[in-house]
């Protein structure tokens, strides 16, 4: 992954299907930010919000439904942020479009769905990604180098968590089964992509519980044990119920890696802490925008016909490690 865009080929012309909150305060300031892409329209089923929503984004056009977005042969990429029971349909009618597509995590609701529209992708010559934006961050890239180089030695375990506290907001999509909202869908993939990542392989296994009140439909809390084979384990834990709370360590036979904010680093200047023969060292990063990096990839690889670094075999398998989540807790999933 090369964090520089090419400022000398044309900029790649992006559409976002709804006016959702990630795409208004994230993703559509970084491409209008971006050196290789141009945000030319927003689609959503209530015009006058959207439009107020992008103030700050004079040049935008507005579609009233999706499928104008998908039509419009100005537009090369679409980006998805719909709650995730709809990013199949809108995918795979994007892709058919001849589309390329950004979906945000998770992309499919099951494997089998998300199998399917990895098959329209290869069908269709598109260029497809899940949007694991903190994979693009300079510190997620060191982090796996480092380990990958041997850094820590052999990793024997990794613990991730990510969490924040929903009880204020009922009507989040986040709590809404037919949306397939729940605990592990929104902030436990980033856990489960991190134990992939790093092992480098898709856990043979999994352990899991977790909770789900009378009173809602989706669970609120996932805990779950990976195994990777060979003594290696993933430790993941997701909650819609404990204030804001996020953090890594990735343990190897000969040392430690300690990520205090692996997967919002860009926020603000973040420190990883390596415990290694007796000694704590730091390696600091600056603040980066993490999702104008996700966007410029994706638009410098649709620019180079090239498979875009976070793969789609790995969407696949995160995809199988959250659906056996599920069934190993005895959820019936998708709850629908
Ligand atoms: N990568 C990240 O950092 C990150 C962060 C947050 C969320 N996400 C992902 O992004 C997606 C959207 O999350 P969000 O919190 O931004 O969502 P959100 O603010 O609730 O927006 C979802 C949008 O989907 C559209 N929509 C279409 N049908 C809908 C329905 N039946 N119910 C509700 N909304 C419907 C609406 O847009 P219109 O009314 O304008 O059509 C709505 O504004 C999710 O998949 C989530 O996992 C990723």
């Amino acid at each position: 992954m090369q964090p520089q865009a090419d400022t000398s080929i044309s900029p790649v012309r992006w559409g976002i299907i709804s006016a959702a909150n990630i795409g208004v305060k994230a993703v559509a300031p970084a491409v209008r930010a971006s050196a290789n892409g141009k945000l030319v329209a927003v689609a959503s089923r209530d015009t006058q919000r959207a439009a107020s929503l992008y103030s700050f984004a004079p040049e935008v056009r507005f579609y009233t439904d999706y499928e104008q977005i998908i039509q419009d042969p100005a537009i090369e990429a679409i980006y998805i942020p719909l709650p995730n029971s709809l990013h199949a349909e809108w995918t795979i009618k994007a892709l058919e479009a001849g589309k390329h597509v950004l979906c945000e995590k998770p992309l499919a609701v099951t494997q089998q769905e998300a199998r399917k529209i990895v098959d329209a992708a290869r069908a269709s010559d598109r260029l497809l990604m899940e949007a694991f934006m903190y994979r693009f961050h300079p510190q997620t890239r060191w982090v796996l180098a480092q380990i990958k180089m041997g850094l820590i030695g052999p990793v024997r375990q990794v613990r991730a968590s990510f969490a924040f506290d929903i009880r204020a907001h009922p009507e989040n999509i986040r709590l809404n089964a037919e949306l397939a909202g729940g605990s592990l869908m929104d902030v436990g993939c980033y856990p489960v992509n991190l134990c992939r990542a790093v092992f480098g392989e898709a856990p043979r296994s999994v352990a899991a519980r977790v909770y789900r009140h009378s009173a809602l439909s989706v669970e609120v809390a996932t805990n779950a044990v990976l195994d990777f084979g060979e003594g290696r384990f993933g430790l993941i834990d997701a909650s819609f119920e404990t204030p804001a709370r996020q953090g890594a360590e990735i343990i190897g036979e000969q040392g430690i890696i300690t990520i205090p904010v692996p997967f919002t680093p860009g926020i603000r200047e973040t420190t990883v802490f390596i415990m290694k023969n007796g000694q704590i060292n730091e390696q600091n990063f600056e603040r980066v925008d993490q999702y104008q990096l996700e966007v410029e990839h994706f638009a410098r690889c649709i620019r180079s016909a090239q498979e875009p670094a976070f793969r789609l075999n790995e969407t696949l398998e995160n995809m199988a490690t959250i659906e056996a989540i599920y069934a190993s807790a005895g959820l019936d999933w998708p709850i629908l």
